[in-house]
């Protein structure tokens, strides 16, 4: 590092960064739809960082050249057209380079004074969202890092008008002396879910999951039974819009109107199953679902914003901030008729990510946002004929959405026999680097279950998955 002090080393490097920044980013963003999956010999590339603390720093510009080239070869490529794991969205060309900005200008959007504009923008977006959705617009909604959080958002309201029923502020009084919270849902609950009840003191082995089948449908009598039984004390009730084995929904009109006849909150998990709301195709799914308490949904997902970006909406504002109140006499007071965003949801110090998904609706409007989704539902379509068409290759469940479950199959081997083989080839398909693809389990069988949720992603990738999971799996026999 040069003797200049410190500020005047930092301008100048600053400028000769920004020209570098600049060509890498050229490159890096071009050479998404080329990058591999999960380049073959990431672990050991990762040797080279472990290293001491530098005494002396190598500089800003070496430093960003290691970046690229350790990126190069040890970093995914989630957002390219060959990432089908977990369920991840790539990022529309808008919602991208506003979230560049957003880092460039170091927006903090706590407050209103920080950022007059970055908060104004996410109350902005956050209305555009609820009537994307079709939510109502009188809803309270706020950005979080993604679906987890926004759970959290939404069970933490829950939790505080549950306690509320009992004549408790849970949030000043904490838990203690009440009764175990009643939650009920179907076996598509997500694990994040069942994360937040811990977190929030609730217990994850106090929810009641109400499974007709394997797969872990709803058996909707015994969910009526059991709210029956509670003779109208308080519950909570989830529902799953978008499970991640199939994309399958829980019921939610017929579940709605049942938690409905008693005395529940009732919670939708949206995360990326919320968007079937914007498509005709799909919209049955989630009817009824602005009659929701609260909805969580992620927009790292199908709304193809950059990592990371979920949202939470609760329909009483009030509960948000009973739950979320903190103060001190150098933040903000509640009066203040500036909003301050931290003051209704889990993060204080919050980034700005109301810039990228401002300017993806601004850009593409709700037109362009259903052409994304349902450019992935012809994705999965087009897979699905695939797999029917491929002799090795075998369809587990309908697909209604944009995830499709299958697996390898010779012919000849028994059921365990295939759970074996597929568990092995998940493996083997990862290290082979050419796609990010995971495995699951539908009731004890194991499956592959791509998620096709990035505009990207193009129908000779598709063509291309099913030729080389059966290219790889031909190769175990
Ligand atoms: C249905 C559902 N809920 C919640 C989550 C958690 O979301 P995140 O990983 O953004 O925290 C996911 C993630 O896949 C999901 O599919």
């Amino acid at each position: 590092m040069s003797t200049k002090d410190i500020g005047t080393a930092f301008r100048q490097e600053s400028e000769l960064l920004v020209e570098q920044l600049c060509r890498a980013l050229t490159d890096v963003i071009h050479a998404t739809d080329e990058r591999p999956a999960l380049p073959p010999g990431a672990a050991k590339a990762l040797e080279e960082l472990n290293e001491s603390l530098p005494e002396t720093g190598c500089g800003g510009q070496k430093t960003i050249e290691q970046l690229l080239d350790l990126n190069h070869r040890a970093g995914g490529n989630t957002g390219g057209p060959k990432c089908f794991h977990f369920v991840i969205g790539g990022s529309t060309p808008a919602a991208l380079a506003a979230d560049l900005l957003a880092t460039a200008y170091e927006t903090i959007t706590y407050t209103w004074v920080l950022s007059p504009v970055g908060v104004h923008m996410e109350l902005q977006a956050l209305d555009w969202l609820k009537e994307l959705f079709g939510l109502p617009a009188t809803m309270a909604g706020i950005m979080v890092t993604g679906g987890t959080m926004a759970n959290f958002v939404c069970l933490a309201a829950a939790r505080q008008w549950w306690g509320e029923c009992h004549g408790l502020d849970v949030s000043e009084t904490g838990m203690a002396g009440l009764p175990v919270m009643p939650v009920l849902t179907s076996g598509f609950v997500h694990a994040s879910t069942l994360k937040v009840l811990s977190l929030q003191g609730i217990g994850r082995s106090n929810v009641q999951q109400f499974c007709g089948d394997d797969f872990g449908r709803l058996d909707y009598s015994a969910m009526r039974s059991a709210l029956e039984k509670l003779q109208g004390q308080p519950a909570l009730v989830i529902i799953n819009a978008g499970e991640v084995n199939a994309g399958e929904f829980d019921p939610v009109e017929d579940m709605i109107r049942l938690a409905r006849q008693h005395n529940c909150w009732v919670h939708v998990d949206g995360a990326f199953g919320l968007f079937a709301r914007i498509s005709p195709r799909t919209a049955h799914f989630v009817k009824d679902v602005e009659k929701a308490d609260s909805v969580s949904v992620d927009g790292h997902k199908w709304l193809n914003v950059p990592y990371d970006s979920g949202y939470a909406f609760v329909r009483d504002h009030g509960l948000l901030v009973r739950a979320f109140r903190y103060s001190a006499d150098y933040l903000p007071t509640e009066d203040d008729p500036r909003p301050t965003l931290g003051a209704i949801g889990p993060e204080s110090s919050r980034r700005g990510r109301s810039f990228a998904v401002w300017s993806t609706l601004k850009a593409y409007g709700r037109e362009g946002h259903q052409r994304i989704v349902e450019h992935c539902l012809d994705i999965a379509q087009h897979f699905a004929q695939q797999i029917n068409n491929h002799p090795e290759l075998e369809l587990m469940a309908e697909v209604s959405l944009n995830i499709v479950a299958f697996r390898f199959n010779p012919g000849g081997l028994s059921d365990e026999q295939l759970d074996e083989m597929n568990n092995h080839l998940g493996e083997v398909v990862l290290s082979d680097g050419r796609f990010l693809v995971g495995t699951s389990k539908i009731g004890k069988r194991t499956i592959f279950r791509p998620a096709f949720s990035n505009w990207r992603t193009r129908e000779q990738d598709v063509e291309e998955l099913a030729q080389v999971v059966a290219e790889l799996g031909h190769s175990l026999l």
